[in-house]
């Protein structure tokens, strides 16, 4: 089943084409990657896709439902939800309350038993931190759950990142550089979680610049080029394709690579 469909993407800012006619879709369970050299408009499509930027043109669907131009918050309550290149994590709060801020889309909490404590809000909350602590423990993490985020390691932060975002029980999951700043012990732990992910059935977009783990884990590879989608295909298409070479060395680059 298709979950999420980007048709004929494209957006500008000051006439420089950020991201030109770029179209993909992402079925349950598969994890579509999506590559290219720095400023090839990956997070910017990311950033049309989850509701950030309005598009200048094409259109978003997610399982069937035009949501082109939704809110954010409003992609997310209906399934869609991402990660952030730069961490967007709560550094002064704990790694259990950071995931537990990602779960208030599926709670149903009224803001009057809130204020007067009932107990419905106590189970409430006690069911948050439990789903907060399973998930930590998804991600590898639970014996961190009550350590600050800012205390902890860069690939810690990364994985709790993670966590909340799964913690909306999302049915499509984008990554924006999941393993940048990891060791490669982490980025393999991001390996098996990706997969993981997807083997619950959540549909995986992956912006990832570690190769190894691009091609290891992804069903398709779509790559940008400034802007522009240059090939789609399986990781072992994409990686014999000379022009995908080109575009991250250069012409005379890619040539010595293949010499090599
Ligand atoms: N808000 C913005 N205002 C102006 N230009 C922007 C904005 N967002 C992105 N761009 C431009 O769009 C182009 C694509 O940037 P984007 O960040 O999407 O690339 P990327 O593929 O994610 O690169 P990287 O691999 O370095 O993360 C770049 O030229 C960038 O400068
Ligand atoms: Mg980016």
């Amino acid at each position: 089943m298709t979950i999420l469909t980007a048709s004929n993407i494209g957006i500008s800012f000051g006439g420089i084409k950020a991201v030109d006619d770029v179209s993909f879709s992402v079925d349950a369970g598969r994890i579509l990657s999506i590559i290219g050299p720095n400023g090839a408009g990956k997070t910017t499509l990311f950033n049309v896709v989850s509701g950030l930027y309005v598009a200048d043109r094409g259109h978003v669907e997610l399982m069937g439902e035009d949501v082109t131009g939704c809110a954010p918050e409003a992609l997310a309550a209906l399934g869609l939800s991402r990660t952030f290149q730069n961490l967007q994590i709560f550094q002064r709060m704990t790694a259990a309350e950071n995931v537990m801020v990602g779960r208030h889309l599926r709670e149903r909490c009224h803001l009057l038993s809130d204020l007067f404590r009932l107990p419905s809000v106590t189970r409430q909350n006690r069911a948050t931190r439990e789903a907060a602590l399973a998930l930590l423990d998804e991600v590898g993490l639970r014996r961190r759950a009550d350590q600050l985020a800012g205390s902890l390691p860069y690939g810690a932060c990364k994985r709790i990142e993670i966590a909340r975002a799964l913690a909306a029980e999302p049915r499509v999951l984008l990554l924006d550089e999941p393993a940048a700043g990891c060791n490669s012990v982490e980025t393999e732990e991001i390996d098996h979680l990706v997969r993981r992910v997807a083997n619950k059935g959540i549909a995986v977009v992956l912006v990832e610049h570690d190769m190894k783990l691009v091609m290891k884990v992804s069903d398709r590879v779509l790559v940008l080029e400034r802007g522009r989608p240059l090939t789609e295909g399986t990781p072992r298409e994409v990686r014999d394709n000379p022009a995908v070479l080109e575009a991250y060395l250069g012409k005379h680059g890619a040539r010595g690579a293949a010499r090599a």
